[in-house]
């Protein structure tokens, strides 16, 4: 029984450990890597964009965010082959867990 416990307790931790880690990356891509600021207001991030949607009041669906980043969308730019696979889904994760509670 509490070899199960600690089991579930080691599960837990590493899971919450690797979201903070792809927090953090989705902000570094977010300000650093694809300035999605320039263009989109996000509280969480302090940006104020006012090229693109306001991403606090749109609250995307994560797959909507990551397709939308992969492929571009009007003026905004697809950054598929620019950013990594791991890069667009932390930016996708950070922007959509900081508008979706
Ligand atoms: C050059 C300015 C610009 C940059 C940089 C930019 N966007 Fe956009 N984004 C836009 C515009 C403009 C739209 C609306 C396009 C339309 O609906 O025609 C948009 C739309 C979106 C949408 C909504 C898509 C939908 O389905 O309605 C999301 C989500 C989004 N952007 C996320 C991001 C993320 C994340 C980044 C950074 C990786 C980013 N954007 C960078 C201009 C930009």
């Amino acid at each position: 029984m509490k070899k199960k416990l600690l089991i579930l307790f080691l599960f837990f931790f590493t899971k919450v450990s690797i979201a903070d880690e792809k927090m953090t990356l989705g902000l570094k891509v977010y300000n650093d890597k694809a300035m999605c600021g320039t263009c989109h207001t996000l509280k969480a991030a302090k940006s104020n964009g006012q090229i693109g949607p306001n991403l606090d009041m749109l609250k995307a669906n994560l797959n909507q965010i990551i397709y939308v980043v992969k492929n571009g969308i009007g003026v905004m730019p697809p950054w598929d082959g620019i950013l990594s696979d791991e890069e667009i889904e932390a930016v996708a994760y950070y922007v959509f867990n900081s508008t979706n509670d």
